[in-house]
């Protein structure tokens, strides 16, 4: 009998699969001029990585009706955004991590001229997908919704200026109000687009779309909580990242502000509150709910 913790892990496998598959199809080869760039972007996308954001694109679609393969173009666009965040994130000015997804950082292989260019590049590609994608020919305000809340979420005033404010945090004591609203930018953004991405693909009613965005802002922040408490527990070899990174830095963090079980129960709450919110959607929204709990399940 399958249980939804099995078929959370079977579907996990392979919508990553599938996505892994569309991003390859999608990036240049590695030998196209000019070869460093594009050898590059391929190291930092085609690397692993657990795919979240394009499962949620293939999970809240086909929630609504959308067929996998028109969701593959939107999948791709919300991991290239991802990939070129972790990219710069690494990067000596920022995090300064040399590990990533199990191995070397974009900038450690590359040198750091190179895997600037390689985020702006994935970052440029991410649109190049959503505007050439030809499954969207029949619904150009599908397409510029997406483009437009693609973008929105990416700059300023999404995962951009979140990790402004995360730079400008390092050292400082942040309340829990400021602490919520680094993560809300910095990774709650971008969790959300990729829902309503999927929605928008499905063309869902806007009642719909209102509830997978109160979805999407709870897993959005409890994603970064159990970001920053697997950093706290978690070991680097199964993380595939340097354990310990946030005190390393002095990051202000959820488990440093609250501890490790308040800090847990804050996360777990916001997913109860995310998957109350599912409740007019049938079982064809049911890897939403799953994928809800193992957002603050999940060892890394
Ligand atoms: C790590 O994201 C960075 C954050 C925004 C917390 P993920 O934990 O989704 O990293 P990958 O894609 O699986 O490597
Ligand atoms: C990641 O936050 C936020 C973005 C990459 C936008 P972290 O700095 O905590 O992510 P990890 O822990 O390095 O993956
Ligand atoms: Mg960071
Ligand atoms: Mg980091
Ligand atoms: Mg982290």
């Amino acid at each position: 009998v399958a249980t939804p913790s099995s078929t959370l892990r079977e579907l996990l496998q392979a919508y990553g699969e599938r996505v892994e598959r569309a991003l390859d199809e999608r990036l240049p080869s590695a030998n196209t001029h000019p070869a460093i760039l594009h050898d590059g972007m391929r190291y930092a996308v085609l690397a692993g990585g657990k795919r979240i954001r394009p499962f949620l694109v293939y999970a809240a679609g086909t929630a609504l009706g959308a067929s996998a393969a028109r969701l593959d173009g939107p999948a791709c666009a919300v991991e290239l955004i991802h990939t070129y965040s972790l990219v710069h994130d690494d990067l000596p000015a920022m995090d300064d991590d040399d590990l990533r997804r199990g191995r070397a950082t974009c900038h450690k292989v590359y040198g750091e001229g190179v895997a600037i260019l390689v985020g702006d590049a994935l970052q440029t590609q991410a649109f190049h997908v959503l505007a050439h994608d030809p499954t969207l020919v029949d619904d150009p305000r599908a397409r510029l919704r997406m483009i437009e809340t693609l973008s929105y979420a990416s700059g300023s005033r999404g995962m951009c200026g979140g990790q402004a404010i995360d730079l400008a945090a390092a050292g400082q004591q942040l309340n829990l109000a400021e602490l919520e609203d680094m993560h809300i930018h910095k990774t709650g953004a971008l969790i959300r687009a990729s829902v309503l991405l999927g929605a928008y693909s499905a063309r869902a009613p806007e009642t719909v779309v209102e509830d997978l965005d109160h979805y999407a802002k709870c897993i959005g922040l409890a994603f970064q909580i159990q970001d920053d408490i697997l950093d706290v527990t978690g070991e680097t070899q199964a993380l595939g990242k340097q354990a310990g990174a946030d005190a390393a830095h002095n990051k202000p963090t959820f488990p440093g502000l609250l501890g490790l079980s308040v800090a847990r129960e804050r996360a777990a709450e916001l997913v109860e509150d995310a998957v109350a919110r599912l409740r007019d959607l049938d079982e064809a929204a049911d890897p939403l709910r799953w994928v809800a709990r193992y957002i603050v399940e999940r060892g890394h």
